[in-house]
């Protein structure tokens, strides 16, 4: 596997691959990297020829100077990890490289951006659009590859594409979990021992809230799930949303859509999660 920092030796190397007649998936992540990523880097071997996976923890979508500095970084035992799963590139440049002058651009994804994170991470989406747009421009990606654990940050991109006219495929991927069924995280290595046995509260308790919603309200179902957070020691409560799964706006009725996806961020300590759940699958 080549590891790369500069956009113009990325694109040199693609622009060969391209004139071949490769297809090129991309990975985008922040490294600190787990079998959640790993499930996105195989899914794009196996559907390209080529997989650059680009590592960089991109400053303009930490809202929190803290998280952005503890974010975990590991080089080394990230390439490892791609060489194993057959990536071919892995694109590691420093901010200098992403941002060699502020990035003044402001998107709007209203209102798939005024829900859920929106309000609890100013200007993080925006941040996510900067990062992935330059990405998208350096890599001219045939399909990229997001996971549904970042359930809102995958429609926001899907909606950035549309916005932007790329022409590329966006592929979403299922949550990848631990043994115990908490969702796989970078910043789940934060969490000290005591708060990684709590934290497995939170994927049992939306699971067990799929059980109650067969037999009651939509609104029962929401607050089981708030209360059950709520009551827990530990844990701070940001949200608990459920939401129809493509316009990301609260619904009020199982009724209302047959794509219905529960969203849930919370503090377990000083670690930020979130998690979610469908209730009706997308047809
Ligand atoms: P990061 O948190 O590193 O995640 C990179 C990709 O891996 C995202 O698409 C995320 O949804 C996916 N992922 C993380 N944990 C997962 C899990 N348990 N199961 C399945 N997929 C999982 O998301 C980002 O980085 C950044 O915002 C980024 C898109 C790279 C822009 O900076």
């Amino acid at each position: 596997m080549k590891v790369i920092s500069t956009i113009a030796e990325l694109r040199k190397v693609l622009d060969e691959h391209r004139a071949a007649g490769k297809t090129i998936g991309l990975v985008p992540t922040m490294g600190a990297l787990h079998n959640g990523h790993a499930s996105l880097v195989e899914r794009s071997v196996a559907d390209n020829d080529i997989t650059v996976v680009s590592i960089f923890v991109n400053p303009t979508q930490f809202n929190d100077k803290n998280d952005l500095r503890n974010y975990p970084r590991d080089l080394k035992a990230d390439c490892a990890l791609l060489d194993k799963v057959g990536a071919d590139i892995a694109f590691a440049p420093e901010v200098e490289e992403m941002y060699p002058e502020p990035d003044t651009r402001v998107f709007s994804f209203a209102p798939l951006d005024e829900v859920m994170e929106g309000p609890f991470r100013p200007g993080h989406f925006n941040g996510v659009a900067q990062i992935v747009s330059k990405l998208f421009y350096a890599v001219e990606p045939h399909r990229a590859y997001f996971g549904e654990k970042d359930f809102q940050q995958l429609a926001i991109i899907r909606e950035m594409v549309r916005q932007l006219s790329l022409s590329l495929e966006i592929v979403g991927c299922p949550i990848v979990r631990e043994q115990d069924g908490l969702a796989m995280s970078s910043r789940n290595m934060l969490l000290t021992a005591e708060e990684r046995e709590r934290a497995v509260k939170i994927s049992q308790t939306l699971f067990k809230s799929l059980e109650i919603a067969v037999n009651n309200s939509l609104a029962y179902t929401k607050a089981y799930v708030e209360d059950a957070m709520n009551s827990t020691e530990g844990f701070r409560l940001e949200y608990y949303q459920i939401v129809d799964g493509n316009t990301l706006q609260p619904i009020e009725n199982w009724e209302d859509s047959s794509y219905i996806v529960g969203c849930i961020a919370l503090f377990c300590g000083n670690i930020r999660l979130i998690d979610n759940i469908k209730y009706k699958e997308e047809k």
